[in-house]
């Protein structure tokens, strides 16, 4: 039997898989590893952490396989997108990663609109200045740490630089790169009209590569550390979300994801970057030949819940808590939440808005309250169809990925808030199978990506719309969209209370 592994470089913990050449996950693997969070708004991470656990999860996955480890033909990666890894001469770490969830690059965002335009940027990147993306976090460091930017020679997104440090070669893939806004994502290269405006000197920018592409071997000192062979062949890997289409076989027109994890995403296939959605949704390269998808993001979806549980309820599980949200009816008694517990992405870029819970009452338990939240991040991602429905897609199944799915009345709750058939995967992997994924289609096990989630996914359980609670939901979802413009101002005026 052969394999290949997957390594999904989270934001919580890297999860790393090993699959069999029919799909089956044969050996799973976590490691966590902490976030940094000394300011509001600021979201960093150690990246020798994210090596040292990735290394660590390896060995340990190695240490029960019982098969020749020559089996194991390729690895390949899914990274939490946008965070800025700085290097130097030597390859060497300058400061900690600024996370994709880090918003303290607003005035580098106005920058951007000012320097390149906002209809330029769009026509070159196809996505807006927004404070989680790469090159506003670049001019940050510029601005506010010279002595460190002027030591920089390379930067990399996340998994780039684990897989240079297992292998010794510094790639980019151009669907992690188009998160950065300095790729011109139409033609694929890095856009030097960008660089110029904004005074970054373009060899700040490394190769770029596709995700199914060879980009070296396992180096011997990594073989001796993990256990893995040296004749492992490395290919590029992808964004997270790239990747988590991969996993959920988005491979063609008409295929819709939605993936509930710490953020939240709906995502769709494009067979090209030809359409105009004005910037509201993002538009990025996809891991597949040639393909491009469309993605509104979530920013707090399960970090809503998770953070729900740690203020009120810290000592349930969260399958005890999303429990006894299901004797809630649908509406959760009239209470409404947005899911804005870090700002919002889509479709209000804005990282000044914070949560609010609507419709308090003193009969409301604390079920009335998690079955609001799941409903809040719903209501969330639901927005993001609505723009995506707007443009003519017609979207009758999505496919759903991520920690969300493995409460079925979650599930019942986006059939209904969708309008649309829920298919769940016996293998809900995402990421990590789509990254194992683009390493069985390097190691040239199939002829394309289709083909090969064609033999490795397979649907366990779909979920109809309820057509009562559909109605309902529809009329609540109205209600959901007046929240955000009632509480924009207060919250502005909120901010300078904030730590
Ligand atoms: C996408 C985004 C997030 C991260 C999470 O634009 O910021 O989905 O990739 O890992």
């Amino acid at each position: 039997m052969k394999y290949v592994i997957g390594v999904d470089l989270g934001t919580s913990a890297v999860k790393i898989l090993l699959v069999n050449e029919t799909g089956e996950v044969v050996q799973e693997i976590s490691k966590d590893y902490a976030l940094i969070q000394e300011r509001t708004g600021y979201s960093e991470q150690d990246p020798k952490a994210w090596v040292d656990q990735t290394v660590a999860g390896l060995s340990h996955l190695l240490q029960g396989f019982q098969g020749d480890t020559e089996d194991i033909e390729g690895i390949s990666f899914s990274g939490q997108m946008h965070g800025l890894v700085l290097l130097d001469e030597n390859n060497e770490v300058l400061r900690n990663a600024i996370l994709w969830n880090d918003t303290r690059t607003s005035a580098q965002c106005r920058q951007i609109y000012d320097v390149i335009g906002e209809e330029r940027l769009l026509s070159i990147t196809k996505n807006p200045a927004l404070e989680g993306f790469t090159l506003p976090k670049l001019l940050w460091v510029k601005e506010h740490e010279p002595e460190i930017y002027e030591k920089a020679k390379t930067f990399v997104l996340p998994k780039d630089y684990l897989r240079y440090k297992l292998t010794g070669k510094l790639h980019m893939d151009f669907s992690d790169a188009a998160g950065t806004l300095l790729l011109d994502i139409g033609e694929k290269v890095w856009s030097k009209e960008i660089c110029d405006l904004l005074g970054i000197d373009p060899a700040l920018c490394p190769p770029l590569v596709d995700s199914y592409e060879k980009t070296g071997s396992i180096s011997p000192e990594i073989a001796v550390s993990t256990g893995l062979s040296t004749s492992t062949q490395v290919f590029a890997g992808g964004a997270d979300n790239a990747c988590g289409a991969i996993g959920s076989g988005i491979l063609e027109e008409g295929k819709t994801l939605c993936s509930i994890g710490t953020s939240g995403v709906v995502l769709s296939y494009e067979s090209g970057n030809d359409k105009d959605f004005e910037g509201k949704v993002h538009y990025f390269n996809h891991g597949a030949p040639e393909a491009y998808y469309t993605m509104g993001v979530t920013l707090a979806a399960g970090y809503s819940l998770s953070w729900f549980r740690n203020v009120f309820a810290k000592d349930e599980s969260f399958e005890e808590l999303v429990k006894e949200a299901g004797t809630v009816p649908p509406g959760s008694n009239g209470l409404l939440f947005t899911p804005y517990v870090a700002g919002e992405r889509t479709p209000h870029a804005d990282a000044a808005i914070r949560a609010s819970f609507i419709g308090m009452d003193s009969s409301h338990e604390r079920k009335d309250f998690v079955r609001a939240v799941m409903e809040g991040i719903t209501f969330s991602l639901n927005e993001s169809l609505a723009i995506f429905r707007g443009s003519g897609k017609q979207i009758e199944t999505i496919v759903a990925t991520g920690g969300g799915t493995k409460n079925e009345d979650w599930l019942q709750m986006q059939a209904d808030i969708f309008n649309a058939r829920i298919v769940k995967l016996s293998s809900e992997q995402g990421p990590g199978m789509g990254a194992a994924m683009l390493a069985a289609y390097g190691c040239g096990w199939f002829d394309s990506l289709k083909e090969c989630a064609d033999e490795f996914l397979k649907v366990e359980k779909e979920f109809i719309p309820n057509v009562d609670n559909a109605e309902m939901y529809k009329e609540l979802f109205n209600l959901y969209q007046e929240v955000y413009g009632q509480t924009k101002s207060l919250n502005e005026k909120l901010v300078n209370y904030r730590k």
